[in-house]
């Protein structure tokens, strides 16, 4: 869940394997199978179609006594998952599965490192499907929402002055970091700032989740009219709730009000180019998709199958009439709907993969967009940043004093 990030370097200190070449368009990597892949104790390999990854109990736990499927048929110990979460659970035949990480970048990053390197799973082909809530921009989309993005970007990788102590001319403590200037493009660059994933798959779940009925709560309807005056917000701020495609913003630090919302508006747009709309704001995807990056140039995953859906619970910024601080501290009729909406779309998503297996995803959704991160280390030509070859170059400077 959550909002915003610090300069945590935690994830980002990375030596790239660069595959250098640049293959123009995207294919699924041709991957070859790992050998010695077992569940514990079954002596039978557990080859997913779909694997879940929530991110705390909530979301986790709306899974779980569902008609569809029975998550927690099999239950699978992975050595490195959260002390509060280390198990995985599966269907009986392993055709579903899911795994709860803990909150945040590290927890997210660990968690998913472990799950990926266990050899427990064949995860080759397998579709991950990132579920959780979210805070939501509400110039872009609005709470109960179900949002399905195409870029991931960790806005709080950057310097940040205290608001009393920054230059006057900022308008907020955030700078890029390698940069002098909040608009300027970071040029000390970890490899972490921006995830594209693939915008075949994504029409593709987006499909399957407009077919759910979502839940709606009188109190969250409220809550949405009280965005209706403010001509800044989205019409849709005000209504809903409905599916949306849109962007997500990584952040350890859970942020709330108007100048850091415009601040990670602006980030992300920087970061992608100008392509990227900052309209979800989480505390985890970006270190999963590094994770998922780093296994996919290993040979375990596909960078290509993966779906980030958040649905939204509460607004990153008040409405007018209340301070950042009533935002966040106030209440949040949001979060029921948006956790009962994760199951109420996701299992759209799920059955859909699961029910078109052999015809569509079992050998794969082509991405025909840039797929991958600033390094272009999948190949292919990111079309944002500066250039791989740059971007590779720009891994430290003086001032990137964390390294
Ligand atoms: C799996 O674990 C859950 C608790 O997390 C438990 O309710 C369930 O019975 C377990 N399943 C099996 C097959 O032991
Ligand atoms: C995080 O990942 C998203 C893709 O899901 C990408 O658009 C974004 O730029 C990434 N941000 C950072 C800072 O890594
Ligand atoms: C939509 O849901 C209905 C059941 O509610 C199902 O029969 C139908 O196949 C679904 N359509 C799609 C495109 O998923
Ligand atoms: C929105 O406008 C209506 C009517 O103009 C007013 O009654 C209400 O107090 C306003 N709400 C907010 C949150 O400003
Ligand atoms: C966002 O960018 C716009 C246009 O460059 C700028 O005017 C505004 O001050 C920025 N806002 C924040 C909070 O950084
Ligand atoms: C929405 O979910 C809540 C629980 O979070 C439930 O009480 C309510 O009945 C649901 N509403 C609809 C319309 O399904
Ligand atoms: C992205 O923008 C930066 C400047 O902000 C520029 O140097 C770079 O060439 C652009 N990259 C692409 C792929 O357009």
């Amino acid at each position: 869940m959550g909002v915003s990030p610090f300069t945590t370097c935690i994830l980002s200190i990375t030596i790239y394997v660069y595959l250098l070449s640049p293959v123009l368009g995207r294919a699924t990597p041709d991957f070859a199978k790992p050998s010695n892949i077992k569940a514990t104790g079954t002596g039978e390999e557990l080859k997913p179609k779909v694997f879940i990854i929530d991110m705390f109990k909530p979301e986790g736990a709306v899974w779980y006594n569902i008609p569809e499927f029975d998550l927690l048929a099999r239950n699978v110990t992975v050595p490195g998952l959260s002390p509060l979460f280390p198990e995985a659970h599966c269907t009986q035949d392993g055709s579903v599965c899911q795994v709860i990480t803990g909150e945040a970048e590290i927890n997210a990053a660990s968690s998913i490192s472990a799950l990926v390197y266990s050899n427990i799973f064949d995860l080759t082909t397998t579709y991950f499907l990132v579920a959780g809530i979210a805070g939501v921009n509400p110039k872009v989309a609005t709470i109960g929402d179900v949002t399905f993005a195409r870029f991931a970007v960790q806005v709080a990788l950057q310097y940040e002055f205290d608001a009393r102590e920054k230059p006057a001319d900022f308008p907020t403590g955030y700078v890029p970091q390698g940069a002098v200037a909040p608009d300027q493009y970071p040029t000390s660059i970890y490899g972490t700032e921006v995830f594209e994933l693939n915008i075949a798959l994504r029409t593709l779940a987006v499909g399957f989740a407009k077919n759910a009925t979502l839940n709606d709560t009188t109190a969250t309807q409220e809550m949405r009219s009280l965005y209706a005056n403010n001509s800044a917000f989205a019409p849709g701020a005000s209504s809903g709730p409905s599916v949306r495609e849109c962007d997500t913003a990584t952040s350890d630090v859970y942020f709330s009000g108007t100048l850091l919302g415009e601040a990670f508006e602006n980030t992300t747009t920087l970061f992608t180019n100008g392509t990227g709309v900052y309209c979800t704001t989480q505390q985890e995807d970006n270190a999963t998709l590094e994770v998922l990056l780093r296994a996919t140039l290993a040979k375990l995953a596909d960078f290509s199958r993966i779906i980030v859906m958040r649905t939204a619970s509460d607004f990153d910024r008040p409405h007018d009439g209340v301070s950042a601080a009533q935002n966040l501290f106030g209440d949040a009729p949001g979060y029921h709907p948006s956790v009962e909406n994760i199951y109420l779309a996701g299992v759209r998503v799920v059955e859909g993969i699961v029910n078109g297996w052999s015809q569509t995803f079992e050998q794969g959704v082509k991405a025909e967009n840039y797929i991958g991160d600033i390094f272009g280390s999948l190949g292919g030509v990111p079309d944002f940043g500066p250039g791989s070859s740059t971007s590779l170059r720009k891994r430290r400077t003086k001032n990137s004093q964390f390294t």
